[in-house]
């Protein structure tokens, strides 16, 4: 790096470093004594840098846990600049979830590359006019028209990247399979001609933006940001012809996202936005939850057989009124319950999603205590989700807890918080849905696994989970195999 840039470099830090302290310096300035317990940490980096550590080093759970042990279930810590109220426990997902004195919000990385008017961001009207759209695409009844497509596309991609291999790595291979499920599905990008270049080029950048989600916003050619911020503007512009292409052939019936967006009167921008924010929602929340589930399978051998059992007997279901070569049916998605079931564990284990934000847009009550407006707040579902008064024995890998049987002794509301919950729960958990189950008929089916030698099958979060080594499995086809 030349010397002005290193100049602009810390320029723009000392700036940043100096908004931010001026911004927790005032609030601080503002507290109140009925304010929650805890502290802003240190001026300027707050409790930031030690949580993105904890995130790294895979210990964020028990740094969040001793926090609450220390202050209760209303603390304040520091984060991105900015004061932030940290609540834990199920009535407090209850709060973030539905009350209307806080605001859906994203870190500000995040809303820089993915931009102001996505779904996440926009509030009352537009945010009911824009869910609407998406859901017309993600209800029950249009999931159910996508498992043909969903089905081609995962036997494709398991074709080419696990036949005739002994090991694969689960997680990159995962993510461009949801990838491919979603261009396909929702965007109707083909996988040949101009398209397949498209895709391509979405997907380099997409996987770069994901990484920059909590990065610190400094804009500079050698930070996270500033090469996610990169990332992120070559992928607007692939974007953007995707919607001329579209506005051009408009008219037609085309059934994709962006066409219909285009006839509901959107703009460009917001058309972008949207788009680049489903991007990311659509495929890496899934990969994740493919990803751990094997992982979590290959571990628990009594749960493996069950969910092999259950596959391979939809499998031999399929055979015997000649279905093998066709797609599977929404009535066999219907039967693959305990697969569900250890889908459902898996996400309770592991959350794709780590912190739920909000923004309070006035003060809050909460717990005897007041969040002055203008605060961040979050919350993180593996409080609940490994609470042991909640979830017995919360470190054991039990499908068996989301059985029908187990409904009796269902969780409390607000405890089993995977996919958010109330007016912003995720409108995607259908879609989500069956992309997994025809992905384990297939992989369950076609091969059996082991987690590789040298593979520890740890993780860490960026704030994704990301298992170390991409989860490498190996791997070792069927004798029948629904692939062939
Ligand atoms: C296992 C997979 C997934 C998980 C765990 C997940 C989780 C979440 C969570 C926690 C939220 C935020 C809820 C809140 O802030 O209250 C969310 C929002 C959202 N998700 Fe998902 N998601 C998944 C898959 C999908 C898919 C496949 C799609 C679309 C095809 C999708 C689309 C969305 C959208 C559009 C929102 C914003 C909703 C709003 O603000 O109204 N998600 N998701």
């Amino acid at each position: 790096m030349d010397a002005s840039a290193m100049l602009v470099a810390l320029l723009t830090i000392l700036a940043t470093a100096a908004a931010a302290a001026a911004a927790v310096a005032s609030s601080s300035l503002r507290r109140r004594k009925n304010q929650p317990p805890g502290s802003l940490g240190l001026p300027v980096v707050g409790h930031t840098l030690a949580l993105l550590r904890a995130l790294r080093s895979n210990a964020a759970e028990d740094w969040l846990r001793r926090r609450a042990a220390a202050y209760g279930p209303v603390s304040t810590i520091s984060l991105f600049g900015r004061p932030t109220a940290f609540l834990a426990g199920a009535s407090c997902n209850k709060l973030l979830f539905s009350s209307d004195k806080l605001a859906a919000m994203s870190s500000a990385s995040f809303l820089r590359m993915v931009g102001r008017r996505n779904i996440r961001e926009v509030a009352g009207d537009d945010h009911r006019r824009v869910r609407a759209m998406m859901a017309r695409f993600l209800r029950l009844d249009a999931v159910k028209n996508y498992v043909s497509a969903m089905d081609d596309e995962v036997r494709r991609h398991l074709r080419a990247e696990w036949g005739g291999r002994a090991a694969v790595a689960v997680m990159p291979s995962m993510k461009s399979l949801t990838f491919d499920v979603m261009c396909t599905v929702l965007f109707g990008l083909e996988r040949r001609g101009d398209h397949a270049a498209v895709r391509r080029e979405l997907s380099s950048e997409f996987q770069q933006l994901v990484r920059g989600i909590w990065a610190v916003p400094v804009n500079l050619p050698f930070t996270t940001f500033g090469k996610c911020l990169a990332a992120s503007r070559r992928g607007r512009r692939a974007v953007a012809r995707i919607v001329e292409e579209r506005r051009r052939a408009s008219g037609g019936s085309a059934g994709d996202l962006v066409t219909h967006m285009l006839a509901e009167g959107m703009d460009e921008e917001e058309i972008i936005d949207n788009v680049v924010f489903l991007m990311v929602a659509a495929h890496d929340t899934t990969a994740v939850l493919l990803t751990f589930l094997l992982r979590h399978l290959d571990g628990n051998r009594a749960a493996y057989e069950r969910v092999a059992a259950e596959q391979e007997a939809i499998a031999a279901q399929r055979r015997r009124r000649g279905g093998s070569g066709s797609a599977l049916t929404w009535d066999d998605l219907a039967g693959m319950r305990y697969t569900w079931a250890a889908a459902m564990e898996t996400l309770r284990m592991v959350p794709p999603t780590f912190a739920n934000m909000r923004k309070a847009v006035a003060d809050v009550e909460v717990g005897g205590y007041v969040i002055p407006k203008g605060w961040q707040v979050i919350t993180a579902a593996t409080m609940t989700h490994l609470d042991p008064a909640i979830f017995p024995d919360p470190g054991r890998f039990e499908p068996a807890r989301f059985e029908a049987a187990a409904a009796k002794s269902a969780p409390p509301p607000f405890s089993y918080v995977p996919f958010g919950g109330g007016a912003r729960a995720c409108p995607g958990n259908e879609f989500a849905r069956a992309e997994t189950l025809v992905a384990m008929h297939y992989i369950v089916t076609g091969f059996r696994w082991r987690l590789a030698a040298g593979c520890d099958g740890g993780f860490s979060r960026h704030p994704l989970p990301c298992p170390n080594q991409g989860l490498l499995l190996d791997i070792e086809p069927k004798e029948y195999n629904e692939l062939c």
